[in-house]
């Protein structure tokens, strides 16, 4: 145990209003050594920078949510550089695109390159969110050529085959372990294990057992069971190795 690394969380969300210290404490104590908060605005973000004062094992990411934008976005982005300074912040994220809602996609792939040229500027790796948008991000990632994360990987496994070879990882959460994930199954199979981290995106995609149920990072152990399966090691072993490529992509030594 102490081998789950959480490389994408909401602990600033309302969800965890009731008992965010309690929680927090019981899971540092236990098998989680590390979580990254990811921002999808100012305030989260600046959220993870407080508590990744107050836990030792919670880093912070800092970025703009496709869902998030606004006018304002092009001024918020000024204030995230900012943040992007500030120590244990190791990536700029959620970043990304998000088709299924009605948000202008100009803008969205507009917020997205800025942030992925921040990301270059300040050599830190960044963290994808890509929903119902795989062509559009697949050409930007080809084009751009970031280093990080592609989180809750949805795609094909072609699509995930090059992500990799462009030298970026693939974040699998619980949506692996559900009845009817069959395409994240291949592509999981396919993908080397030395490009897979693992998240749980909490509050929100709880894994099988606890479907439907308020997320947190203990039950990273659930998803890392169905990919030990998949790739036919130990659970132990799974955890040790996503650990260790969680700290090559994000730059930090647990
Ligand atoms: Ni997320």
């Amino acid at each position: 145990m102490g081998d789950i690394f959480d490389t994408h969380s909401h602990y600033n969300d309302s969800a965890f209003d009731s008992d965010r210290e309690e929680l927090l404490g019981s899971l540092f104590a236990g098998g989680l050594c590390a979580a990254v908060n990811q921002g999808t605005d100012v305030p989260s973000s600046e959220w993870g920078i407080e508590y990744s004062k107050k836990y030792k094992g919670m880093y912070a990411a800092v970025g703009l949510h496709p869902e998030c934008l606004s006018e304002n976005s092009f001024e918020d982005l000024k204030v995230i550089k900012k943040l992007a300074g500030f120590p244990k912040v190791v990536a700029i994220g959620e970043i990304g695109l998000d088709y299924y809602y009605d948000i202008p996609r100009e803008l969205q792939k507009d917020i997205f390159i800025r942030q992925l040229e921040l990301a270059d500027e300040l050599s830190l790796p960044v963290n994808i969110h890509d929903r119902d948008a795989h062509g559009d991000t697949l050409e930007i990632l080809r084009k751009y050529k970031p280093k990080g994360i592609l989180h809750c990987f949805s795609g094909s496994t072609e699509m995930a085959l090059e992500v990799v070879k462009l030298g970026m990882y693939i974040g699998f959460g619980g949506v692996i372990t559900f009845k009817n994930a069959r395409k994240t199954v291949e592509a999981a199979r396919a993908v080397p294990l030395e490009n897979i981290v693992l998240e749980t995106d909490c509050p929100y995609l709880s894994p099988v057992p606890n479907r439907g149920k308020r997320n947190d990072s203990s039950n990273i152990i659930y998803t890392a069971q169905t990919i030990a399966e998949i790739k036919g090691l130990s659970t132990e072993e799974i955890l040790k190795a996503t650990k260790s490529n969680a700290e090559r992509v994000y730059n930090v030594s647990i």
